[in-house]
């Protein structure tokens, strides 16, 4: 049984990623629904949070039936990120997660996310003031460096888990990659034979397909494995990955009339947690990957992001269904 500190997890844990604009409780629960055995929040501000924010504020909502959950911090500022432990804490997630992994400019100039992986001795005294600020378990989302030249996971993975995280998910890729290449879990398996490490090592980037969490979990002997693009606009990739595990054959892939439910329950969350405005808007950038592989279904997605009311995307929806189903 995969722990992180009391919240069990089962056996070999699938995660979903945080995910800015992706990972929000619309999603979570498509997510949930196929399979997923714990999620995190999109990262939050620590600076919003305790300016009380409005956008960092939202990503704090957690629905019963999304747990466990994590929600997930960034920042830099010492104080910032005790203040903002306690506004999560009181939030009530199961775990707390700190992203010392966003490799995007805005956050690393100010030394968060992968930024901090330039300066480890900070990166460790950051994540012991969290681990102090509160009761919840505390787990630390990261890369393998900052570049080529400064792969230190190895020896970050001790003294995190000396200053008490409770589980760390692994981007196998440097800041300096941000997405290009292909992630090497070979650090990662390093850690998992590390005989000092106790914590659960969930192992995170490029997993696509169920034979390639099968070829990873038994490769790199990781707790879990931590997913993100693969999941967007295809939640069934949970589902898919644990009948292959436990079967060693394959699901079919979801039916259009699957595919249109799932779109269509993803929107009127979206709409009723956003408001309709913003959450048709924000809907947009999923149509593409909910439809993929259906030939001509362009033109139809060229109408679905013009759509304005939510009576006219569900008919647009249930058009596509029609033509395809
Ligand atoms: C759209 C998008 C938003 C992301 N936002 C976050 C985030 O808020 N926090 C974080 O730790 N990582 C974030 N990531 C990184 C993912 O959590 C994950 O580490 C990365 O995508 C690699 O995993 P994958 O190959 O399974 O997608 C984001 C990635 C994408 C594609």
């Amino acid at each position: 049984m995969v722990k992180i500190g009391d919240v069990e997890l089962g056996e070999f844990p699938l995660l979903l990623a945080p995910m800015e604009d992706v990972s929000d409780p619309p999603f979570r629960a498509l997510c949930k629904k196929a399979g997923c055995d714990m999620m995190y929040s999109e990262f939050i501000s620590v600076e919003g949070l305790i300016r009380d924010a409005t956008k960092s504020v939202e990503k704090l909502d957690i629905f019963d039936y999304e747990r466990p959950i994590g929600i997930q911090i960034f920042g830099s500022n010492m104080d910032s990120m005790i203040r903002a432990t306690e506004i999560v804490e009181e939030a009530n997630p199961e775990v707390i997660d700190i992203n010392f992994g966003c490799p995007v400019k805005k956050v690393v100039n100010k030394m968060a996310g992968a930024g901090i992986l330039q300066d480890i001795p900070r990166m460790v005294k950051l994540t012991e003031a969290v681990v102090k600020a509160t009761k919840k378990p505390v787990t630390v989302k990261t890369r393998l460096g900052w570049d080529d030249n400064s792969i230190f996971i190895e020896e970050v993975a001790e003294r995190l888990q000396d200053v008490g995280i409770q589980a760390l998910s692994i981007h196998g890729r440097t800041r300096k990659q941000m997405y290009k290449g292909e992630a090497d879990w070979t650090k990662i398996g390093n850690i998992k034979a590390n005989p000092r490490i106790k914590i659960p090592i969930f192992g995170n980037g490029d997993i696509n397909t169920p034979e390639k969490a099968a070829l990873y979990r038994d490769r790199y002997g990781v707790d879990g494995i931590m997913i993100g693009r693969a999941a967007i606009g295809y939640p069934w990739i949970f589902r898919e990955i644990k009948h292959f595990f436990k079967t060693g054959e394959h699901l079919p892939p979801p039916t259009i009339q699957e595919r249109v439910a799932a779109a269509k329950e993803h929107l009127e969350k979206s709409v009723a947690w956003k408001g309709e405005k913003l959450g048709i808007l924000e809907m947009r950038r999923h149509y593409t990957n909910y439809f993929k592989g259906l030939k001509g279904v362009k033109a139809y997605r060229a109408q679905l992001v013009q759509a304005s009311k939510t009576e006219m995307v569900l008919d647009l929806l249930s058009e596509v269904e029609e033509v395809y189903g």
